[in-house]
């Protein structure tokens, strides 16, 4: 009989439970059985580690559509693999969690995590050599390389939609336009979906330029008097320091367009899972069960193509490498931005959105 380990770390999104719900049932009916380890590394950082063994009651299926992680996701503060490496302690840090998992006497250990958990388990994969490590990736910033869709991204979007939606009506009432500051760290996947749901004015994302004295014009010519500029949190505007939201409001309210700003913040983690974040946590579940049964290691699931499948984590981190972007001077992107030639990019114009100073 196999023992699964799974792991939620990183920030959490919606979608977390429904993954790990599928885990447990995919793996009961293989016989297997599945340790929850709380808190990340953290749980493996006790000893004996933090764990928890699933039976039928430990999470029905009722509940594995809420957000969070049952498992949890670490506390803020705790040592990990950043604060281990920058005060001297990665080495004994490391020999923790591989004492943690040799305990635990685990096969192989799924975890779901961001880029950054994904990347930190690459560069310490030494820690995983006794063991399968199979990675699903999770994040609301859909940054991850080699993979078309990420756990939780869709349910966020459903929820920013949902508040400019709402936002949308006071808006209309009172002539004014609302800036709103979306999450995503520098990748504008999160702002420029969402932005196209709701039909807002303008979309600032961090992978193209834009210039203020444009964006004013376009609010200024606009068809209405009211609307939505979506900004999201990674832009940056020269001479300016603070949260991007503000900046662009001052700007408006200083070309006398009327304004607030809104900040949806964690709201956009939360929600209850989206049918379609369900189904890609069934698929990607599914496949690191099988990738198990192949006797993979070192692998993330991925859709490409449609088709949920493995990918090497030396393919994804190489992948992750960010550069100068040929078409747009100056920026830099990776596999894991909005690349140029995105079709919604082009949605975007159609809609007659502002995107910034794009050709
Ligand atoms: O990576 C997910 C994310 O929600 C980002 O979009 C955001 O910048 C960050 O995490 C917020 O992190 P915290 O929960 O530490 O405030």
């Amino acid at each position: 009989m196999k023992r699964i380990g799974i792991m939620t770390t990183g920030g959490d999104c919606s979608g977390l439970n429904t993954v790990i719900q599928r885990l447990y049932r995919g793996a009961t009916l293989r016989g297997w059985r599945t340790i929850g380890i709380l808190d990340g590394t953290d749980g493996l950082c006790t000893t004996p580690p933090m764990v928890l063994e699933f039976d039928n009651d430990t999470l029905p299926i009722e509940s594995a559509r809420l957000a969070g992680s049952f498992l949890h996701n670490g506390r803020a503060g705790a040592l990990n693999f950043e604060t281990a490496a920058e005060t001297g302690k990665l080495s004994q840090f490391n020999k923790q969690l591989r004492k943690s998992l040799t305990d635990l006497k685990l096969d192989a250990l799924i975890l779901i995590g961001g880029n950054g958990s994904l990347s930190l388990a690459w560069r310490n994969r030494d820690i995983y050599s006794d063991l399968q490590l199979i990675c699903i990736p999770k994040t609301i910033d859909m940054d991850i390389p080699l993979t078309d869709k990420t756990i939780g991204f869709n349910t966020a979007v459903q929820q920013l939609t949902s508040f400019c939606d709402q936002l949308m009506l006071t808006a209309r009432s009172h002539h004014r336009w609302f800036v709103v500051q979306t999450m995503g760290r520098d990748c504008g996947q999160l702002a420029l979906n969402a932005g196209i749901a709701i039909g807002a004015t303008a979309i600032l994302i961090p992978e193209i330029k834009f210039d203020v004295n444009s964006l004013i014009e376009h609010i200024k010519n606009f068809p209405r008097d009211y609307g939505i500029i979506l900004v999201s949190e990674g832009i940056s505007l020269r001479g300016h320091s603070g949260r991007p939201a503000d900046m662009i409001s001052r700007k408006l309210t200083a070309a006398k367009i009327c304004n607030r700003t809104a900040y949806p913040e964690h709201t956009q983690r939360v929600g209850d899972t989206t049918a379609a974040d369900r189904i890609l946590a069934a698929r990607m579940a599914d496949c690191a069960l099988r990738a198990i049964e192949n006797n993979e290691t070192y692998v993330m699931t991925a859709i490409k193509d449609c088709k949920c499948e493995t990918v090497s984590l030396a393919d994804f981190f190489a992948a992750g490498d960010v550069t100068a972007d040929p078409n747009i001077p100056d920026l830099q992107t990776s596999d894991a931005y909005v690349s140029p030639d995105d079709p919604l990019l082009d949605i975007a114009t159609s809609m007659g959105i502002y995107l910034g100073e794009i050709k």
